[in-house]
């Protein structure tokens, strides 16, 4: 079965022909995504509505691509999915009514995929992972740890309960004057940085110990910027690197603490945020020690992307499954 994925919930316009054959099986026959962060940098983040009319103007070009790459023409694909939530609902309506209205007109079966089963099961696109297993999910949207017990079967163990990891890393680069998007920057500049200068807070949620907060520590950078204690030197690389060890290791605790409660053999890393060098760095080694061997995709494949659409969509699809055409964006659509 070739599906002809579609993904525009943020700022990222997507389209991926993947071939399939029983679930969570599949070739990537191409994978075309758009990026605007030319467009969002001068604004520090996305603005919503220049995100949406930018998704209006690419995603046929991104479409064509994405068929011309896999050497196949509309007519030969089988079936339709799109990204209908979570996201920025101007942004969603593009890709799904791109998607309804070829899949009505072709008379092909469409399905609406919530966008954060496809960033789970986005590592299955390369390697074969054995289910259950925990998936930490690190983007600039959403941090949250899941057990992945089968197809459709997802238990959120716990998340952040304000920012997402990427937006901290992106408001911190933001405050330092870093630009846009800071990830990447801060996790260069991390590399030549003392990742002990700086005494960071690593907050813990009472009661609740797979959640997260990044709030705190935003305020601690903030706070050690005002004081001119990061002026001399070296300071910001080890402002950078201190402050990325502190979000690894609020990550990692209740990663590591979820695999081992719920026993599995694998965690899988997948987001943006995921393409943190120290973040695999760590992840790699410390699951390693404890037994747990760790998945995570190509960077490609961590962020946003349409193959890990299409994929979410296969298993339904092959079941027989579809959605209505009437199916609705929904900005804060639950998995
Ligand atoms: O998954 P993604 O492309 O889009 C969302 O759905 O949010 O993730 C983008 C986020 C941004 O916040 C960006 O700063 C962060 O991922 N990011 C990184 C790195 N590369 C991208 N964060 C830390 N280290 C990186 N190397
Ligand atoms: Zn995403």
């Amino acid at each position: 079965m070739l599906i002809l994925g579609i993904e525009s919930s943020c700022d990222d316009a997507a389209a991926a022909v993947l071939e399939t054959h029983t679930a969570g099986q599949a070739t990537v026959r191409s994978s075309v995504v758009a990026n605007q962060d030319q467009i969002h940098k001068r604004f520090g983040g996305v603005v919503p509505e220049l995100a949406s009319r930018c998704h209006v103007r690419t995603i046929l070009p991104v479409l064509e691509d994405a068929l011309e790459l896999a050497g196949c023409k509309l007519g030969q694909i089988d079936a339709i999915a799109a990204t209908r939530g979570p996201g920025l609902v101007g942004s969603l309506l593009v890709g799904l009514m791109c998607a309804k209205g070829l899949a009505q007109t072709l008379g092909l079966p469409f399905v609406g995929v919530n966008h954060i089963e496809g960033h789970l099961l986005a590592p299955l696109l390369e390697h074969r992972v054995e289910m259950p297993f925990i998936a930490l999910v690190v983007s600039g949207g959403h941090t949250a740890l899941f057990l992945v017990e089968d197809f459709g079967r997802y238990q959120r163990l716990g998340g952040t309960r304000d920012d997402a990891a990427g937006e901290a890393f992106d408001k911190v680069a933001k405050l330092m004057g870093l630009g846009y998007p800071g990830g990447r920057i801060i996790d260069e500049m991390a590399r030549q940085g003392d990742r002990r200068r700086f005494k960071l807070p690593r907050a813990r949620v009472r009661n609740a110990r797979f959640d997260l907060s990044f709030s705190g520590i935003k305020t601690a950078v903030a706070l050690t910027l005002r004081s001119g204690a990061s002026d001399a030197g070296a300071a910001p690389h080890d402002l950078a690197a201190s402050f990325q060890e502190a979000v690894v290791d609020m990550l990692l605790t209740p990663t590591l603490a979820a695999a081992r409660e719920h026993n599995v053999g694998t965690i899988a890393l997948t987001g943006g945020v995921a393409a943190n060098s120290r973040l695999r760095q760590r992840l790699s080694a410390e699951a390693e020690t404890a037994g747990f061997s760790v998945v995570a995709p190509s960077l490609k494949y961590c962020t946003d992307n349409a193959a890990m659409i299409a994929m979410a969509a296969s298993y339904r699809l092959l079941r027989g499954e579809r959605d209505p055409f009437d199916l609705d964006a929904q900005a804060s659509l639950a998995l």
